[in-house]
C-alpha cells in the first residue's frame, strides 16, 4: 500500500511520520510521500534529527520537491498528487481542521482509503457526507484518537463494559496546553469567532467517555473567558464545558491555553470519573499527564516548553533502542497509526464482495473511530460552538440524520 500524507506540520513531524517509518521498516506499507504547502516544512522533515537517527536509509518522496524557494505556497498540489494515485491506496490527512473536508472527500472522490487526524470534519453533516462517500466504493475513513490506543482507555472500556464500575454519574476532565501555545500559529486562527480551547481539546475527553462507557452525549453547555493573544486577538483561551449524557451522568471539561510554561509536563490532564452499581459507589481515576516519572536535568533541554525539571510521558510516544536499526518508536501514539493503517489494510485485503462486512465490522467493534461511529463529536463540537457564543447556554445534540 502506498502512502500519501497531506500537510507537514507538528503531528506529522511528532507522531505520524515515524509511526508511517515503522510500518514501512515492518514491510507493511510501501513508499511514502508528503504533500505540504510549503517547501519549509517538507525540508524541516527531511533534515530533522530525531527522524533521521530513528530511521536510517528511509526517507519520504516530497511534493513540491524540496528545492526552490521554500516559501511558495501550494495551496492546491495536494489535489493533484491525490488525484494521479493509483486507486485504492491512503491518503493519510493532517492538515489544518478547516481543510479536512474538502480534502477528505477529494480523497474518497479518487478512490483511496482514508487515516484523517481529530477533528474529522467540523459539522455532523459533513460527517454523514463522508461516510456515504465512503461507503459507495467500499472505502475504510479512521479518525485518529490516540487516546483511545493508551492501555488505560482500553483496561477502563472492558472494566466499565463487564459492568465493574457500575453507572457513570459525574465526571471531571482537563486538559490544559502550556501558555506559550498562545504565541504560536493560534493567535492567527483560534479566535472567538473560528474556536475555542474547548473546541480544540475537550473533544478527546467526550470521545473517550463514550469510548470508555459506551453513553452518548445528549446536551452541552460551553462556559468561555476571553483573553488577548500577544498580536492582539482575541481567544477564548479558557473554557468550562458541562456535558449531560443519555443516562443522565453529567461530566465536566475545564480546556484552556494557560498551564504555566515552568510546570514539569508538555501540560495538564486527566479524567475522574464517578459511578454507582447496586449499593456501592465506584470511582476511576486516571492522571495523564504524570506518569509516575520525574526527572531534573543538569540543563533545560531545547525545544519550546521545556523545563529542567521534568515528568515526561512514557507512553504516548517515544523512541527507544531495541539495537538497531535506528531507534524504535513505541507508545500509543504509534500503536494507534499502526491500528488505523492495518485497518485499511485488511478492508484492501478482503475479496472485493467481502469488503462491506469488513468495514461494518469496524464500525461495529468502536475501537477505531469511524465517521458512522464516532459522529456525536462532531455534534459536540457544532452544538458547543452555539453555546458558547450565547454565554454558555445549554443546548441540544442534534443528529443530522433525525
Ligand atoms: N491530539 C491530536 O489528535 C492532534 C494533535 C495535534 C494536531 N492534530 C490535528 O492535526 C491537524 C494538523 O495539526 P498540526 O498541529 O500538525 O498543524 P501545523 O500547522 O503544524 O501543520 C499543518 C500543515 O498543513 C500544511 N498545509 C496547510 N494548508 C495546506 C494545503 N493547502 N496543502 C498542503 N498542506 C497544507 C501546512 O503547511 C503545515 O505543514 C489539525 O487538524 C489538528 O487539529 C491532532
Amino acid at each position: 500500500m502506498q502512502v500519501t500524507v497531506l500537510g507537514g506540520g507538528m503531528i506529522v513531524h511528532d507522531q505520524i511520520l515515524p509511526s508511517l517509518y515503522q510500518l514501512q521498516r515492518q514491510g507493511a506499507i510501501g513508499e511514502i510521500s508528503i504533500v505540504s504547502q510549503r517547501r519549509r516544512s517538507l525540508r524541516a522533515l527531511a533534515e530533522a534529527e530525531g527522524l533521521r537517527r530513528a530511521f536510517p536509509g528511509q526517507s519520504f518522496r516530497a511534493y513540491p520537491s524540496l528545492d526552490g524557494d521554500p516559501d511558495e505556497p501550494h495551496p492546491a498540489l495536494y489535489r493533484e498528487i491525490v488525484s494521479a494515485m493509483a486507486a485504492r491506496n491512503l491518503v493519510v490527512m493532517a492538515l489544518p481542521d478547516p481543510l479536512h473536508f474538502e480534502s477528505v472527500m477529494h480523497a474518497l472522490a479518487s478512490n483511496q482509503h482514508v487515516l484523517a487526524v481529530k477533528p474529522l470534519v467540523l459539522t455532523a453533516a459533513h460527517s454523514v457526507e463522508i461516510e456515504k462517500a465512503a461507503r459507495e466504493r467500499d472505502l475504510f475513513v479512521g479518525i485518529e484518537y490516540h487516546k483511545r490506543f493508551d492501555d488505560r482507555s482500553l483496561m477502563a472500556r472492558r472494566r466499565y463494559r463487564a459492568g465493574m464500575f457500575g453507572d457513570f454519574r459525574l465526571g471531571t476532565a482537563c486538559l490544559l496546553e502550556k501558555w506559550y501555545y498562545r504565541h504560536s500559529n493560534f493567535q492567527n486562527w483560534c479566535t472567538t469567532e473560528n474556536s475555542d480551547a474547548f473546541t480544540y481539546i475537550g473533544c478527546h475527553y467526550v470521545d473517550l467517555v463514550h469510548f470508555i462507557t459506551g453513553l452518548m452525549p445528549v446536551s452541552i453547555s460551553v462556559y468561555g473567558l476571553k483573553d488577548n493573544y500577544p498580536n492582539g486577538n482575541e481567544g477564548y483561551l479558557w473554557t468550562d464545558a458541562r456535558v449531560i449524557w443519555n443516562n443522565g451522568a453529567c461530566l465536566n471539561v475545564q480546556n484552556a491555553l494557560g498551564f504555566p510554561d515552568e510546570a514539569p509536563g508538555t501540560n495538564t490532564q486527566g479524567l475522574t470519573m464517578y459511578c454507582s452499581g447496586g449499593a456501592n459507589g465506584a470511582w476511576l481515576e486516571h492522571s495523564d499527564q504524570y506518569r509516575g516519572l520525574r526527572y531534573c536535568y543538569t540543563a533545560r533541554p531545547a525545544g519550546d516548553g521545556a523545563t529542567t525539571f521534568a515528568e515526561p510521558s512514557p507512553d504516548y510516544f517515544q523512541y527507544v533502542d531495541l539495537g538497531g536499526p535506528g531507534l524504535t518508536p513505541v507508545g500509543y501514539g504509534y500503536r494507534s497509526i499502526d491500528h488505523l493503517v492495518r485497518a485499511a489494510l485488511r478492508v484492501e485485503a478482503a475479496p472485493a464482495g467481502a469488503r462491506t462486512r469488513v468495514l461494518a465490522e469496524i464500525d461495529e467493534a468502536g475501537v477505531i473511530a469511524t465517521p458512522a461511529n464516532s459522529r456525536f463529536n462532531e455534534q459536540v463540537i457544532e452544538a458547543g460552538r452555539i453555546s458558547i457564543l450565547n454565554g454558555g447556554r445549554e443546548e441540544k445534540i442534534r443528529n443530522p440524520t433525525d
